[in-house]
């Protein structure tokens, strides 16, 4: 027993002092991207600034030391371990492997998930499996190669790429890699209010028990809806931090009204905003390409996927020429996509209403069951 208590302060604390190193090295990379000029478009790049999404790079194939100078001195290490040859810690290999899909501004043919692959309740990640950037079938993926994956296509950090991906660390126990739909573990990020999702203990998840893992058409429709459309009320063509926040909002009550068992603790309302703003900052506002990048089955007849019992979409890359909003010279950092989060989280309507509702409705429950029984 002692040992086990022992054993275990053990680790919190080693996690406290990685967290404490991951964030001061954040905020030196805040600050430096405030200073450096921002990476440039494909289009405009040349081979001595790097673009938003890095040129195409290894060990043996290193990037130039003045576009990328970490990146090239992990290089030369790795190929000094013999990386490319399976040598060396997974994170080495994989930090310094990139095929460069997406740096011209194409991110290739999506190749359409089949009903033997494995996808996750995370849009990001399912786009990066499509296109080929996690391996299509979603499985066996190493720690480092998702948040290294997450960092080179979307200029994330590598600080925030491996926050993100941190609170997975309990499900590698005992295993080097994971399949997307482990990543749908409830409690552990996947969480209740989801914008694009169905909650774990809704009847439609009851129905459609694979429905965490593929695109909820009518959620995208609420969310995005199609600008091609000609309907009577106008659309917006671009979305704003507060139209996330006021979908949230309006997320959370249906959720809250809809299951005795919804939760929504802080952990979650920040992780449910903290995905808005990985949203925003990554992909923008543009409406059109959030319906593609979700998952949308209309896209001129493309994205339609035939693998559940109702055809659904496949989250993918946006097609044409696309490139990523976040353009900071080190990519996205935790401080920058936690000041996005709090300010759209903080615009966020309370669900005290729904609560409300629940217990007069509990009151006319409990008061009706009572008459019937005398
Ligand atoms: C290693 C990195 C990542 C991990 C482990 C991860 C994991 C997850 C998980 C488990 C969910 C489900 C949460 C829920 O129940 O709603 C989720 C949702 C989401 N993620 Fe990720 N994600 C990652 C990176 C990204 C990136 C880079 C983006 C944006 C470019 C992104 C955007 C989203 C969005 C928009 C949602 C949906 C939120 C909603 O439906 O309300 N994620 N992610």
């Amino acid at each position: 027993m002692l040992s086990r208590i022992i054993k275990s302060t053990y680790h919190l604390i080693l996690y406290a002092i990685f967290l404490a190193l991951l964030l001061s090295l954040d905020l030196v990379l805040t600050t430096l991207n405030i200073v450096l000029p921002s990476r440039v478009p494909a289009r405009g790049g040349s081979r001595y600034r790097s673009p938003i999404v890095p040129y195409s790079f290894s060990p043996s194939k290193p990037p130039l030391f003045s576009v990328m100078p970490v990146v090239h001195l992990l290089c030369r290490v790795a190929k000094a371990v013999g990386s490319e040859r399976g040598a060396g810690p997974d994170w080495l290999k994989q930090w310094t492997t990139w095929q460069g899909i997406g740096s011209n501004g194409n991110w290739g043919a999506p190749i359409p998930p089949t009903p033997l692959d494995s996808r996750s309740p995370c849009p990001g990640l399912n786009a990066l499996a499509t296109n080929g950037i996690l391996p299509p079938d979603g499985r066996d993926i190493t720690f480092s190669q998702m948040a290294a994956a997450v960092s080179r296509a979307y200029n994330i950090s590598p600080t925030l790429a491996t926050q993100l991906t941190l609170p997975l660390l309990p499900l590698f126990a005992g295993r080097k890699a994971i399949d997307l739909e482990d990543v749908c573990a409830h409690g552990v990020i996947e969480h209740d209010g989801s914008l694009l999702r169905p909650d774990v203990f809704s009847a439609e998840h009851r129905r459609d028990p694979q429905a965490l893992t593929h695109p909820h058409q009518a959620l995208i429709d609420r969310l995005f809806p199609d600008i091609t459309l000609r309907l009577d009320t106008p659309i917006r063509e671009q979305l704003l931090p507060a139209d996330f926040s006021k979908a949230l909002t309006e997320r959370r009550l249906e959720c809250y009204k809809k299951s005795g068992q919804y939760y929504d603790g802080i952990f979650n309302k920040l992780v449910g905003s903290g995905g808005c703003a990985l949203m925003f900052e990554v992909m923008g506002g543009d409406v059109a390409r959030l319906r593609e990048w979700s998952g949308s089955m209309d896209q001129a007849g493309s994205g339609i996927s035939f693998s559940g019992e109702e055809p659904h979409g496949f989250e993918r890359m946006p097609s044409g020429y696309w490139q990523p909003c976040s353009q900071g010279a080190l990519g996205l950092t935790i401080v920058e996509a936690q000041l996005r989060m709090l300010q759209i989280e903080l615009a966020c309507g309370s669900t005290d209403s729904a609560r409300i509702i629940r217990r007069n409705m509990r009151g006319h429950l409990v008061s009706t069951s009572s008459a019937s029984t005398t």
